[in-house]
C-alpha cells in the first residue's frame, strides 16, 4: 500500500449505502492490506453517538453485509482507524467540531453518501471550517439531479469549492470487474478490435434485469423511475465502453474524452420516433422465483395513480462512422425473472451459405459478455459434427467457447465494485469516475426521451412481475426481425 495516507470522511455514515456497501468495502480493503497504515476513517452523521458506539455499529453492519465472519486481525486494525463526528450537515457552524478530527498532513477524501440536495450544504460547511485545499477529494453518489437543469445546479454548488480534478462521481457499474474487463476484451485482443464496427456487427443488446422490486424505496424510486435510476447512468456507461474509440492511454481523461464522444453521438429520441424506439413498463402482481409479489402500485406507500416506469426498453442509435446502421437495444427492469446483466454482440451473418443442405440459415456468431452473475465471456461458433458424412451434407452444430471467471480464476475473489472504486479514490485516479460533461450529455439525451413521452400522453404498459417486460418490448425487436437474447 504505497499510496498516501488519508482522512476518509464518510458523510451519511448511518445511511443505507454506507451501511450496506461502503463500510464493508473499506473493511475488505483493510483485509487485503490496501489501506495506508496512517489512514483514518471518520464517520459523520447527525446523531449523538460515541466513537465506541460507532465502532460497534460499523462492526454489526460489516458482519451483516460482508457475508463472512470478520477476520480478527483485520478488524483490530480497521476498528482502530474509526472515528465519529456528530455534524448537523445543514448547519455551516457545525463543521467546526469536525475540524479537530482531520489533519492537514493527510489527504482528505469526503464521501458524500447523502441525498444530493445537501451536497451544497456540506461543501459550504467544509469551506466555513477552512478544511478545503486543492488536495481534498470529494466523492459524489448518484443521482446527480433529476434532469440536466437540476444536475447543473448540484454540480455548480460543488464546483464553487472544488475543481473538476478533485471531484469523483460514482457510477458503481464502472467498478465491476466484468465492466472493467470490457476495456481489456476490446483493446487487448486483435480478434475483437478489428471486427468491432458496422462492417462486422449486426446489432448489440445490453440487458440489466433485476428480480428485486423497489425494496421499500418508494419515495426515491417513484420520483426517479428506471430511466433515471438505471439508464441515465449504468446502462449508458456500459454502452460507452462498448462503443467508444480506442483511448490513447488508460489515463482518466483519455478514456473519458472517448466516452463523451459516444454520449454526444446518441441519436436524439423525440416525439417523432419515440413510439418506435422506446417501451415503458410497470409491473403488476406476479411471482418471482416462486414467491408471490405485489404490483408496483401495491407496494408499501404507493401512490396508486403513479405512472412511473419500472421497465425500459430502448432502440439506441449512434450517429458516427463506426456504428452507422448498428442498433443498440437496451433493456432494464425491476421484478424480472432473475438478476442478470449481459451484453450480447451479434455479428453479421456470412454473405453466402455453403451449408444450405444441413443448415438452411446459418446463425450469426454471438459474443456474450456476462456481467453478473456467473461472470464470463462466451462466443457462439458453428462447428462440424464429427462423423463420416459426405462433404456436401456436412453436419453443423452451434457450440460455445466459454470462459467462466469462477473456473478460470478460481483463486481470485471477485471484489465488490465499491472496493475497487474506494481504492481508486484513495489512490487519486479518476479514470473510473464520471466527468461532469458526461453526466450532462447523458441527461440531455434522457431529457429528450422524457419530453417525448410527455408529448404522447401514453402510460407505461403493464407486465406481470416475473416476466421479461411488456410484450411491446418483444415486438420492438420483432419488427426488425430480431429477438431478445434469452438468458440461461
Ligand atoms: C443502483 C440503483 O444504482 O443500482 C438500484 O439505484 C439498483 O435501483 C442497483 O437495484 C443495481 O446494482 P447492482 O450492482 O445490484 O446491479
Amino acid at each position: 500500500n504505497s499510496f498516501e495516507p488519508c482522512d476518509f470522511v464518510l458523510f451519511g455514515t448511518k445511511g443505507d449505502l454506507a451501511r450496506r456497501k461502503l463500510l464493508p468495502a473499506l473493511y475488505q480493503l483493510e483485509k487485503a492490506d490496501l489501506i495506508h497504515q496512517d489512514t483514518h476513517i471518520i464517520g459523520v452523521a447527525r446523531d449523538d453517538m460515541s466513537v465506541e458506539d460507532y465502532v460497534a455499529l460499523a462492526k454489526k453492519n460489516i458482519e451483516t453485509f460482508s457475508g463472512s465472519p470478520l477476520c480478527e486481525e483485520a478488524w483490530a486494525r480497521f476498528s482502530a482507524r474509526l472515528d465519529y463526528v456528530q455534524v448537523d450537515m445543514k448547519n455551516e457552524k457545525a463543521y467546526n467540531a469536525f475540524k479537530e478530527h482531520v489533519d492537514s498532513s493527510r489527504t482528505m477524501v469526503c464521501y458524500l453518501a447523502t441525498p444530493p440536495s445537501i451536497y451544497g450544504d456540506i461543501c459550504r460547511g467544509l469551506n466555513a471550517a477552512g478544511v478545503i485545499d486543492p488536495s481534498v477529494r470529494v466523492v459524489l453518489e448518484k443521482p446527480i439531479g433529476h434532469d440536466l437543469a437540476s444536475s447543473r445546479v448540484i454540480n455548480d454548488q460543488v464546483a464553487e469549492f472544488f475543481e473538476e480534478k478533485q471531484i469523483y462521481r460514482i457510477d458503481h457499474y464502472l467498478g465491476k470487474e466484468t465492466v472493467l474487463n470490457l476495456v481489456a476484451l476490446r483493446f487487448a485482443n486483435s480478434i475483437f478490435a478489428t471486427n468491432w464496427d458496422h462492417n462486422c456487427i449486426d446489432h448489440v443488446q445490453i440487458s440489466v434485469a433485476e428480480s428485486v422490486g423497489i425494496e421499500g424505496r418508494w419515495g426515491y424510486f417513484d420520483e426517479a423511475g428506471q430511466m433515471r435510476d438505471m439508464v441515465q447512468n449504468h446502462l449508458l456507461q456500459i454502452l460507452t465502453l462498448i462503443a467508444m474509440e480506442p483511448p490513447t492511454t488508460l489515463d482518466a481523461d483519455s478514456i473519458r474524452d472517448e466516452k463523451l464522444k459516444v454520449l454526444k453521438a446518441l441519436r436524439p429520441i423525440n416525439a417523432s420516433n419515440v413510439q418506435a424506439n422506446t417501451v415503458r413498463g410497470q409491473y403488476t402482481a406476479g411471482f418471482v422465483k416462486g414467491q408471490e409479489v405485489p404490483g408496483y402500485l401495491e407496494e408499501e406507500g404507493a401512490n396508486t395513480r403513479s405512472t412511473t416506469e419500472s421497465f425500459v426498453a430502448l432502440k439506441v442509435e449512434l450517429d458516427n462512422w463506426r456504428w452507422a446502421g448498428v442498433p443498440f437495444y437496451l433493456r432494464t427492469g425491476k421484478r424480472m425473472p432473475s438478476k442478470v446483466s449481459e451484453v450480447v454482440i451479434y455479428f453479421k451473418r456470412q454473405p453466402h451459405n455453403l451449408f444450405q443442405e444441413s443448415f438452411p440459415q446459418l446463425p450469426p456468431n454471438k459474443l456474450t459478455i456476462r456481467l453478473q452473475p456467473d461472470e464470463g465471456v462466451e462466443v457462439t461458433v458453428m462447428n462440424k459434427v464429427p462423423g463420416l458424412t459426405g462433404s456436401k451434407a456436412m453436419d453443423l452444430q452451434k457450440s460455445k467457447l466459454n470462459l467462466s471467471f469462477s473456473e478460470a480464476f478460481k483463486d481470485d475473489r471477485i471484489a465488490d465494485a465499491y472496493e475497487k472504486l474506494l481504492l481508486e479514490v484513495m489512490i487519486g485516479n479518476q479514470a473510473l469516475f464520471v466527468r461532469r460533461d458526461e453526466v450532462e450529455a447523458a441527461w440531455k439525451w434522457v431529457d429528450g426521451i422524457f419530453a417525448a413521452w410527455e408529448s404522447t400522453n401514453d402510460e407505461p404498459e403493464p407486465y406481470q412481475a416475473g416476466t421479461w417486460g411488456p410484450v411491446a418490448s418483444i415486438a420492438m425487436l420483432a419488427r426488425e426481425d430480431r429477438a431478445w437474447y434469452e438468458s440461461k
